[in-house]
């Protein structure tokens, strides 16, 4: 078995969704944005703040393609800005099975509308600045995605058991 990558957009559950696959599948799981917060020690937010995106991007870049060699198959729980870099999906690709989750703005909208940690959506937290991040950034989802699910209506626990069916499917177990 090959990694298990999950990407999406913010607030598509994509780390909720990894606990409940690493339960069902008994796989270890690595949460990239959890793995970052402790490397800086400090949120997110806060690194993009004080060193900027790029210092940010390259962490995540690097934290990636140790994630791919791992010995032991993992489930990764991708930030969801993994894509914008065309050699993180070249990375995933080789390694692993990409999941892509999906969500319309609106859904993603109740979900992330009191949010205060995520850079990105300062300023652009209402149901058109996310189509509009959507709209910039879904080329990049598409690449990437060997599978997509869409998960409006879909409860974390539906996703995950849909995922373990893929996975039996393109025979990674
Ligand atoms: C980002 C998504 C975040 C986090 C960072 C940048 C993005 O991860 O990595 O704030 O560019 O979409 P989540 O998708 O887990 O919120």
């Amino acid at each position: 078995m090959r990694n298990i990558y999950l990407t999406g957009f913010m607030g598509t559950g994509k780390s909720t969704v990894a606990q409940e696959l690493s339960r069902l599948l008994q796989v270890r799981i690595i949460d990239m944005d959890k793995a970052l917060t402790e490397q800086f020690n400090m949120p997110i937010s806060k690194v993009f703040e004080e060193q900027g995106e790029g210092t940010f991007r390259r962490a995540e870049k690097e934290l990636l393609k140790k994630l791919s060699k791992n010995e032991e198959p993992l489930i990764v729980s991708c930030g969801g800005g993994v894509v914008k870099d065309p050699e993180n999906i070249t990375i995933m690709k080789n390694s692993g099975t990409v999941f892509l989750l999906t969500a319309s703005s609106e859904t993603l909208f109740e979900r992330l509308k009191n949010d205060n940690e995520r850079p990105l959506l300062k300023g652009r937290l209402s149901v058109e600045g996310i189509s509009e991040m959507l709209l910039e950034r879904s080329a990049m989802y598409e690449r990437a995605a060997d599978i997509v699910i869409e998960t409006d209506g879909l409860s974390p626990g539906d996703i995950a058991k849909r995922i373990t069916i893929d996975v039996h499917d393109v025979t990674m177990l």
